[in-house]
């Protein structure tokens, strides 16, 4: 197992100090590890050393304090039965699992469903110093619908939490880049659908670095077939009744509009450097080719026990 100095995008798995359960309520005979449901993906870019990484996201942790305060309650509550109540073992087990299969542990956001000290201290306790990965829109969601600021969905609605946010997780949570065995892990925060001009100047400046980029982030960067299965998953009822590009809305649509964004995307499609693109948000697993040299993978909820690995050749 490989040891990474310092804060990075992966975490390296032999600091994973963690085991499976002995005895799960939830099939227990199988044991810990059988009870995830990974998919498999394999990026040939030609590596003298190859390894691999888990790639887990969107686990959706929804612990409180009794000291905490009223909304967080209810949000324990109403949450904890809307994602199962077995999110943090679905986590350990994932975590385990990587110590004795894989290399790395990447989380691409929606770790904790909103904030709360006692989701803060899980994200603390699991992650440690050698944490990487990228936020989702959940860690910037203070109290879900008990609070509506205007800003939602903007840089300035970020700000309430920024810094609170990078005081917890140990990676930079706008961009960071950590290089695995001559590949270089840039993961963004994208949260909204969205990013910014700095962002995009970062990565610039990762890309001279001239090695091969696995980008990684919460919201995919949508091509027609990824948009078409997360619409059919959240919104459409009934068996496919045509091939045509379901209505574009939300993050798809705001990635087209935005002109940063789209011309960012764009540029991306003929960067050769590109290998890979690893995503959540969706709750869903799907891939589809993003551009010549480079596929997408939307990994599956964790909450539900998913997890994908990704095997780097
Ligand atoms: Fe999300």
């Amino acid at each position: 197992m490989k040891v990474l100095a310092g804060g990075g995008a992966l975490i390296a798995t032999s600091k994973l100090p963690l085991l499976a359960e002995d005895k799960p309520e939830v099939f227990p005979e199988r044991g810990g590890y059988e009870r995830l449901a990974l998919c498999y993906s394999t990026v040939e870019i030609g590596l003298e050393k190859p390894f691999s990484v888990l790639h887990i996201s969107d686990t959706h942790l929804t612990a409180a304090y009794p000291g905490e305060n009223e909304k967080k309650q209810t949000l324990n509550k109403r949450r904890t039965q809307t994602f199962g109540g077995r999110q943090e073992e679905a986590l350990r087990d994932s975590l385990a699992w990587a110590k004795q299969h894989v290399d790395y542990v990447l989380h691409t956001g929606d770790l904790i469903d909103w904030q709360s000290e006692a989701n803060f201290d899980l994200v603390r306790k699991y992650f440690g110093e050698g944490m990487t990965g990228s936020l989702g829109n959940h860690e910037f969601t203070s109290d879900m619908w008990l609070s509506e600021p205007k800003e939602e969905q903007t840089e300035k609605y970020k700000d309430y939490s920024r810094e609170k946010l990078q005081s917890v997780y140990p990676f930079d949570i706008s961009l960071n880049s950590q290089v695995v065995n001559g590949v270089n892990f840039v993961t963004l925060d994208d949260v909204y659908g969205y990013v910014t001009k700095q962002q995009v100047k970062r990565f610039r400046e990762e890309v001279k670095k001239g090695m091969p980029i696995v980008l990684c982030m919460h919201v995919p960067f949508y091509t027609d077939n990824i948009w078409r299965a997360a619409h059919r998953f959240w919104n459409e009822k009934g068996p496919l009744s045509s091939g045509v590009l379901p209505k574009v809305t939300g993050d798809f649509k705001r990635q087209l509009e935005d002109p940063v964004t789209s011309e960012f995307m764009e540029y991306l499609k003929k960067e050769p450097l590109l290998k890979c693109i690893l995503a959540g948000h969706e709750h869903i697993s799907v891939e589809d080719r993003f551009s010549p040299t480079c596929r997408e993978y939307v990994t599956g909820s964790n909450f539900l026990f998913h997890g994908r690995e990704v095997i780097f050749i």
